[in-house]
């Protein structure tokens, strides 16, 4: 029998078999044409071999004759300026473990880079596979779904993806894109990632905090497998940062080819960003010739209501000033993959001949700034602002929050515009303002998350030395601090910073540690099953819709779901409800409900269902008609939250407790009556802060729940504290004239 090692077609002869192809048997495949890849020796290819290998009669990967789109997609891929730089590219990777990689976003360094890699390594003679990091979740489906259909096989085949929650890869998979949360994830079952010969981290001028780690992770794996390569890729980067961190690693940079692209700024400051940009879009339509117009927003809710907007107002117009038809896309990360497909529409023809031409108008987040490349705009609109996370440690809180972008992140958006044609960018704010407000690069996110969930993964990767973690912006020792203290106080790490079982099971959870802490509890109080139905619910995107011409019915709706305990409980009903409908996506409709979240939320508890078993969790429910039924849940749900509690103060605000910020009970919350105390979920800051989803709970509950931190002489004064306080001594009398009786019974 051939070398298998020289003959990677093979290695998937049988897998081509199993799916029926026509083969006669495995003995033509030595010869002749179908071996497509056989000229190619791993870790030794040339450009030309691998251009050979894609023009070849056959798929090598399946081992199928291309079709005519593979073919029109291939001569594309051609004319991309990555592909220029093949052969230089291979020159690097085959002579350096690291390779720094520079391109103007749509170059091709996403979609083309991990597969010429694959070409180069064919990792699938060894059993294993390529991943491709990005972080986005929408990116990384967008860009697998292309890479399948560019290399003629069928998504979640020879190419899939994985995110959180979704797994869409199969035995075949050679190439894989995944959010870097994901692969960090993995990394703590197989902490030397033997399972990839190479580890493509694209968008690394993000700075995500999981691509930071990843980057450290990489360099400890790089050093210790030298048969691993790792590619670091991005559209800008402080490149000799990067080189430097990477043991001075080459760099390839890829010359881009953009087009001049005009900056318009507005002569004062904006009130309202979002009706603005709503008006320069149709302004452009209006007048501006023909090209696509791109607008950056900030998430789902300002994207659909711009869309809305938008398509009311563009009828008008249409109407009225003789424009052509509109084609309106939204695009955010919670958005289903067949609406993400759609930005890749053309532009609707004009509806006459001759008449005047359509245009695209995409509404998007931050995705489409350097991860997603939309052929045909010309037209950006900035606003200026994205969601960003922002953590105190002070008090405690992240929190996604609406903040102006850095100078940098303003001018790749204006280079959206200028990819195919000179094209226009508007900036909805003042020059002034782009000089004086914008800061030069956004930091990098280390420096502002919340570590818990990090710090427990490292943990289990068995890195202990945080301080002394090679990281390339290290982090700062307060926020540190407070992640170890958040998981000490949830009982994950001992006083050693060692990792407790518990610690263990919650790192397990591919969740928050607060939340995967409440469903570990819950084993105590009996209800696992109820609890694991609210940690979906508050896994997914809102489930209420509150559409503005209906606003009324859909309160009335969701009033009909209202838990006299809270909005946790209220979620719960929901998810109840939903799973005795018989018609699930006419219930949600006639309910004012988000089917799509719902569905997810399904799908979700099954995975943390199948995570709780696999860890020995029982599932658990009390009798329904038990009256501990709803407290028992409230107890699973303050063992994990403990920390976020508020206590409805005297002169009627909320007051978080230990940290003494005065909050409001979100509008959204089912909770009127103002119970006097909850834990809640989420702290949303605004001008305003608001907690958001609460359930009441009781004060006892704290101090026998979460005695190491309810250790109240650290508290500052507030009414809170002394009613705790009032509690404890109580409970401290009861305790001693238990004992005094014990001690008496003993004599
Ligand atoms: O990663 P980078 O920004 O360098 O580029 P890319 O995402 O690899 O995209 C390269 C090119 O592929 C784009 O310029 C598009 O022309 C094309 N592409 C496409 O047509 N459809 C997609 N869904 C993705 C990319
Ligand atoms: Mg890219």
């Amino acid at each position: 029998m051939a070398d298998i090692k020289n003959n990677p077609y093979l290695a998937h002869m049988h897998d081509a078999m199993d799916e029926g192809a026509a083969y006669n048997n495995g003995s033509t495949s030595t010869k002749g044409t179908n071996s497509a890849f056989d000229a190619l020796v791993p870790g030794k290819t040339t450009a030309a071999q691998q251009e050979a290998a894609e023009e070849a009669l056959h798929n090598g990967l399946t081992g199928r004759s291309f079709s005519q789109k593979y073919k029109d997609i291939l001569a594309k891929r051609r004319e991309l300026p990555v592909n220029k730089q093949r052969q230089n590219f291979l020159d690097l990777i085959h002579n350096n473990q690291f390779v720094v990689l520079v391109g103007e976003t749509g170059s091709g360094k996403t979609t083309q880079i991990p597969q010429y890699v694959v070409l180069d390594m064919l990792p699938q003679i060894e059993g294993k596979i390529i991943a491709c990091t990005q972080p986005r979740r929408v990116a990384a489906m967008s860009v697998a779904q292309r890479v399948a259909e560019e290399l003629d096989v069928k998504l979640g085949q020879e190419v899939g993806y994985s995110i959180r929650f979704e797994e869409c890869t199969s035995s075949k998979t050679v190439l894989k894109y995944c959010t870097d949360g994901m692969l960090l994830r993995e990394a703590m079952s197989d902490n030397m990632l033997s399972r990839y010969s190479a580890i493509i981290l694209d968008e690394a001028h993000e700075r995500t905090l999981n691509t930071d780690i990843l980057m450290s992770l990489m360099k400890n794996i790089a050093s210790k497998r030298r048969d691993i390569k790792v590619v670091v890729m991005s559209a800008t980067l402080d490149s000799e940062k990067f080189q430097k961190y990477f043991n001075d690693a080459p760099l390839l940079t890829v010359p881009g080819r953009t087009f001049p692209v005009e900056i318009y700024y507005t002569p004062e400051p904006e009130r309202d960003y979002l009706e603005s940009a709503i008006k320069t879009a149709l302004q452009i339509h209006a007048t501006e010739p023909e090209g696509d117009i791109l607008i950056f927003l900030t998430g789902e809710e300002e994207i659909e209501e711009a869309c809305r907007l938008l398509r009311a107002r563009g009828d008008d117009i249409i109407r009225s000033a003789n424009c052509g038809p509109l084609l309106i896309v939204p695009l955010y990360s919670t958005l289903p993959p067949n609406m993400q497909q759609k930005i890749f529409e053309k532009a609707p023809e004009p509806r006459t001949k001759g008449g005047a031409p359509g245009r695209k108008i995409v509404v998007s987040t931050n995705v489409a700034e350097t991860s997603l490349t939309i052929d045909g705009i010309v037209y950006v609109i900035d606003p200026g602002f994205s969601k960003q996370k922002v953590y105190n440690p002070r008090v405690r809180v992240e929190s996604l929050l609406v903040s102006p972008i850095s100078r940098a992140a303003a001018q790749q958006r204006a280079g959206r515009a200028g990819r195919t044609r000179p094209g226009k960018c508007f900036r909805l704010y003042t020059e002034k303002s782009y000089n004086n407000d914008l800061i030069e690069q956004t930091y990098p996110e280390i420096l502002r998350s919340n570590l818990g969930s990090i710090v427990l993964q490292l943990k289990k990767l068995g890195i202990n030395d945080l301080v002394h973690l090679d990281l390339m912006d290290p982090c700062a020792p307060e926020v540190l601090m407070r992640a170890l203290e958040l998981l000490h106080y949830l009982g994950a790490l001992d006083d050693d910073a060692n990792l407790t079982p518990i610690g263990h099971a919650i790192s397990e959870f591919p969740i928050d540690p607060q939340l995967a802490k409440m469903i570990i509890s819950a084993v105590e109080y009996g209800c696992t099953n109820e609890v694991l139905s609210i940690a979906a619910m508050l896994s997914v995107p809102n489930v209420f819709l509150r559409p503005r011409e209906a606003q009324r019915a859909a309160d009335m709706a969701k009033a009909e779901f209202a838990h006299m305990d809270g909005d946790h409980m209220t979620l719960l009903n929901v998810y109840h409800s939903y799973k005795s409908s018989s018609e699930p996506s006419q219930w949600c409709w006639d309910n004012f409900l988000q089917y799509r979240s719902l569905k997810s939320a399904d799908n979700i508890r099954e995975q943390l269902r199948r995570v709780a078993v696999k860890n020995n969790i029982p599932l658990l429910s009390n009798n329904f008609s038990s009256p501990e039924y709803y407290p028992k849940i409230r107890k699973a749900l303050t063992a994990g939250y403990f920390m976020q509690v508020a206590h409805l103060e005297r002169n009627g605000q909320y007051l978080t407790v230990k940290d003494n910020q005065i909050v409001l009970l979100h509008p959204s919350s089912v909770l009127e009556r103002k119970p006097e105390w909850v834990i809640y979920n989420e702290f949303v800051l605004t001008k305003r802060h608001y907690i958001r989803t609460a359930t009441e709970i009781k004060p006892e509950w704290l101090l026998e729940i979460a005695a190491h931190y309810y250790e109240l002489s650290n508290f500052p004064p507030c009414e809170g504290k002394r009613i705790l306080e009032k509690i404890a001594l109580r409970n401290a009398i009861v305790q001693d004239e238990q004992e005094r009786k014990k001690r008496k019974k003993e004599k």
